[in-house]
């Protein structure tokens, strides 16, 4: 049910089993995981657990999930479109939340705007999603400029209760967003 996608420099997959040994590439690099979860490296059974939760971020909208992003055959980050879980973030119909996540030797290149901002078209054009969201710490400024720069706006601030606080979380989190009509309008620009 889910598409194969591409933009100019990146080629994205959906995530399948065999994907496991990137996520584990990713999410033990402390860099990367800085502001996610514990702000530490994860263990492997901690990435083989948070690989089972991404293959089924689909559930229940068919065609949202995960994507693998290769420029020619190098691994460089993952991109999702995931279905809401939380009732604070709103209906589960007609809305994804946009996430990713790419090694740091990526960063600052435009792709992770590059990849988003596929997922954001794939979303509104091809799956009729009629809002997209991402959600971050509020001290995340890489991620916030690239929600920013792909046409987010700002929406609120929330606190959320976590398991182990990280260095920043006392500023809570952010969530941006986007809907098909802004995106539009943004596209014509
Ligand atoms: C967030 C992340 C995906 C950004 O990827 P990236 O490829 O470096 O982003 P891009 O190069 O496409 O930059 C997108 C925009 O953000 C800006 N930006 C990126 N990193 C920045 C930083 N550290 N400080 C300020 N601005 C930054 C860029 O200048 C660009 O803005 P512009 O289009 O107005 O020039 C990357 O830093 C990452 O994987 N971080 C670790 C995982 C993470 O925190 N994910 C988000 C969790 S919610």
């Amino acid at each position: 049910m889910q598409a194969a996608l591409s933009s100019a420099r990146i080629t994205l997959v959906p995530l399948t089993e065999e994907h496991l040994d990137y996520e584990i590439e990713l999410d033990s690099d402390p860099e990367v995981m800085r502001y996610l979860g514990a702000g530490v490296a994860r263990s492997r059974p901690e990435i083989e657990e948070a690989h089972r939760r991404r293959l089924t971020a689909a559930t229940p909208t068919p065609g949202l999930g995960y994507w693998i992003g290769f420029i020619e055959d190098q691994f460089v980050g993952w991109w999702t479109l995931s279905t809401p879980e939380r009732p604070d973030q709103g209906p589960v119909e007609g809305q994804a939340e946009l996430g990713y996540r790419l090694l740091p030797r990526y960063w600052r290149r435009g792709l992770g705007g590059e990849g988003a901002r596929e997922l954001l078209r794939h979303g509104f054009v091809d799956l009729g999603l009629g809002r997209i969201f991402a959600e971050t710490m509020a001290v995340n400024t890489a991620s916030r400029a690239t929600m920013a720069s792909i046409g987010m706006h700002y929406v609120r601030t929330f606190y959320l209760q976590w398991e182990h606080s990280i260095p920043g979380s006392e500023h809570g989190e952010v969530e941006y967003a986007i809907t098909s009509d802004n995106w539009r309008t943004h596209q014509r620009r």
